[in-house]
């Protein structure tokens, strides 16, 4: 028979053509999920066998035979067919030829709806695993980076304009704790995709006696007490793709973050700015001039964050109209996320080698806090501890940034003279204040830049990774 390869064959007289069936083929997609589907039919025959549905033999012939499969396929020398639609038909057409009537024993009582949707449960839940441990390296090399820096000083920015002087840990441990609300975001998909849809077979569940305890404890889908943990309603079980919108969220909330600090590793490295150096590794030529080295990598990264956003768009997109319960449309999930989860993983480690070898400028970082008048808060609110109303003491320093940007001085190359010409409540007191390091320690509210309070904080971040 011409469709003998096909799951599906015995019905159809006719055959899609070539074009048409690559047309419809996930394999090129989802061949990567073969361990987890592996795992899969292993739980399930073993199940099959522990309620009488399959025979000792039968699960024996079809551990042996998924196993010899998972051998091959892991040295590359599984051979797939212009048949194989998906990863699931690859596997049972190939353990059929190789055991075969107990291979056609296998899907008994399952259906590639369920059989599906509990692959890429279990391949979310590593991928998600792995990305954590690598944003908590990030995490480490934030703290460690803070602490090694912990005396240098940098200007503070708002609309990209000098603001208030900061440590530069200060700078830093933000974004550690973007990173670790992050983390939190991929635990709670980890969560939500850890519970198991096997049993639900095509949408109504079967007539079998399943056992889905046996088979979500055999596959890990456990609460951390170790009870099973269902997906208790057939229809959902196959249709639902939350799990991976929550991952797909993490992912480009994880990439905002990492495009924010790449567009600051972007202007800190231009000579305007000059207050990291990337290392040569990092950094690329131009083919015509001779003189660039470039920041690529940090702006791939952040190019590749509107990708992100792109594959959290189209799984959104792809589900919004569909009925219940499994319709093809949702085979489009798995390219999104696994390139969303790709290009995660790449910009991780990109950004974490960027940090690790960066020069720190620590001079020119210091030099650019002496411009920008960024004591004049201070000076304003050192008239204030003198008895002036702050909107007042706001007025009065505004006209000396006026008067020192008129004759090209900072505030503090200002004369007790003309400062007392401005106020009265001025005397040499006033100019300690001016003083950038003591604007820095000023600083002294809980989450503020002051040494002190920057030290505080790196226990703090110290303290939220190791009860992680
Ligand atoms: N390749 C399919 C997917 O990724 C597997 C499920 C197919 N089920 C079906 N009824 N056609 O969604």
């Amino acid at each position: 028979m011409a469709n003998e390869p096909y799951l599906w064959g015995g019905r159809f007289s006719e055959v899609p053509s070539a074009a048409l069936l690559a047309f419809g083929a996930s394999l090129p997609v989802d061949q990567r999920m073969w361990a987890e589907d592996i795992a899969g039919s292993l739980a399930h025959a073993r199940m099959l066998g522990a309620i009488g549905v399959l025979t000792d033999g039968d699960v024996q012939a079809i551990s042996s035979g998924l196993q010899r499969i998972a051998e091959q396929i892991e040295a590359g020398q599984f051979v797939f067919i212009d048949s194989d639609e998906d990863i699931h038909t690859a596997i049972e057409r190939a353990l059929v030829a190789d055991i075969g009537d107990a291979g056609k024993r296998l899907h008994t009582g399952r259906s590639r709806n369920d059989q599906v949707a509990t692959d890429t449960r279990l391949y979310l839940k590593s991928r998600t695993a792995r990305l954590i441990n690598q944003l908590k390296a990030l995490q480490e090399l934030l703290i460690q980076l803070a602490e090694t820096n912990i005396d240098v000083l940098m200007p503070g920015y708002t609309h990209l304009q000098k603001a208030q002087p900061l440590l530069l840990a200060h700078h830093l441990l933000a974004y550690f704790w973007m990173f670790n609300r992050d983390t939190r975001r991929f635990e709670a998909a980890h969560l939500a995709a850890n519970t198991s849809p096997l049993g639900a077979a095509a949408l109504a569940g079967t007539s079998y006696p399943l056992n889905r305890e046996q088979t979500a404890r055999e596959l890990g889908f456990v609460d951390k007490d170790g009870t099973p943990v269902l997906i208790p309603n057939s229809l959902d079980a196959v249709s639902d793709r939350d799990f991976l919108l929550d991952a797909l969220f993490a992912a480009s909330t994880t990439m905002m973050h990492l495009s924010r600090l790449c567009e600051e590793l972007i202007l800190w490295s231009t000579e305007e700015f000059g207050f990291i150096t990337l290392s040569d590794g990092y950094s690329t030529g131009s083919s015509i001039m001779p003189q660039k080295k470039n920041p690529d990598f940090a702006e791939l990264v952040r190019g590749k964050t509107g990708r992100v956003y792109g594959d959290l768009l189209a799984v959104l997109t792809v589900l919004k109209g569909l009925p219940l319960a499994y319709n093809k449309d949702m085979q489009e999930d798995k390219e999104a996320v696994f390139d969303a989860l790709d290009t995660l993983e790449l910009c991780l480690m990109a950004v974490g080698g960027m940090l690790s070898t960066m020069t720190v400028n620590s001079e020119r970082m210091l030099t650019a806090t002496q411009a920008g008048f960024m004591a004049a808060t201070d000076m304003a609110d050192w008239l204030v501890k003198q008895g002036l109303p702050f909107r007042q003491a706001h007025q009065v320093v505004g006209q000396l940034v006026l008067l020192a940007e008129q004759t090209e001085q900072t505030l503090s190359q200002l004369t007790l003279d003309e400062m007392q010409e401005a106020c009265s409540l001025f005397d040499e007191s006033a100019l300690a204040a001016l003083d950038i390091h003591q604007v820095v320690q000023a600083r002294q509210t809980f989450g503020g830049t002051a040494s002190e309070r920057v030290l505080e904080q790196l226990q703090l971040a110290k303290a939220e990774l190791e009860q992680a």
